[in-house]
């Protein structure tokens, strides 16, 4: 699997397929180290798919925007989570598009499951992202490691020196695992927006 393009993963949503569903460890670490602030707060899901994720925030008591660029994937999340309240799923590209639709007053928590090896321009997006996060907010990426994926899906996955340049520059960086894929929680006022951002 090289470089996939939009068209390939809207096929895929297309098709009724999804990914790996969000397991319990996941939860339990979500739980613990991004818990929804005191009186609330708001999370952003970038590569949501067809949304398991952004739903669970969502029961966690996060105000959820739920993004992705296919789609699909979008069309789906719509259509099967029509009971969630909370949660607002955007069509939008992170990488290109005019982020105009992301909440002016900037994040608490922002996620990217399973979906940070495919952005082709990782360290600008990171940035990016980072300077939505609130005070105090947090920024976590899921993913499988080199080291327990097979050379042929390589691509889907991050290598030490990878996850080593994801946690750079950040004040604080903490690496756990769920069930083989590595959780990295990042925080830290270099990156961090008290209120509106540009
Ligand atoms: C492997 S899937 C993971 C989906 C979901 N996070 C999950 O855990 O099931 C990666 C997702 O990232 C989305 N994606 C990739 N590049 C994107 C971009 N530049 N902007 C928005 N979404 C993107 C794809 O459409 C796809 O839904």
């Amino acid at each position: 699997m090289g470089y996939v393009v939009r068209e390939e993963w809207h096929e895929h949503y297309a098709d009724g397929k999804d990914f790996r569903p969000l397991g319990d460890t996941e939860r339990a670490l979500l739980a613990e180290h991004a818990p929804v602030p005191d009186g609330g707060g708001r999370a952003l899901d970038v590569g949501c798919g067809t949304g398991g994720l952004a739903v669970h925030l969502s029961s966690l008591g996060y105000v959820v925007d739920a993004v992705d660029f296919a789609d699909s994937a979008i069309g789906r999340a719509r259509a099967e989570h029509t009971d969630v309240e909370g949660v607002r799923w955007l069509r939008l590209d992170i990488e290109r598009d005019d982020p105009v639709e992301l909440h002016p007053d900037g994040y608490d928590l922002v996620t990217l499951r399973l979906a940070y090896p495919f952005l082709r321009d990782r360290s600008r997006v990171l940035h990016a992202l980072g300077e939505r996060l609130r005070r105090g907010g947090a920024l976590v990426v899921i993913t499988p490691t080199a080291e327990l994926t097979s050379k042929e899906r390589r691509s889907i996955a991050l290598d030490e020196g990878e996850i080593s340049l994801l946690t750079a520059g950040w004040e604080q960086a903490e690496r756990l695992d769920a069930d083989g894929l590595a959780v990295v929680v990042l925080r830290g006022p270099g990156h961090t927006v008290s209120a509106a951002v540009e």
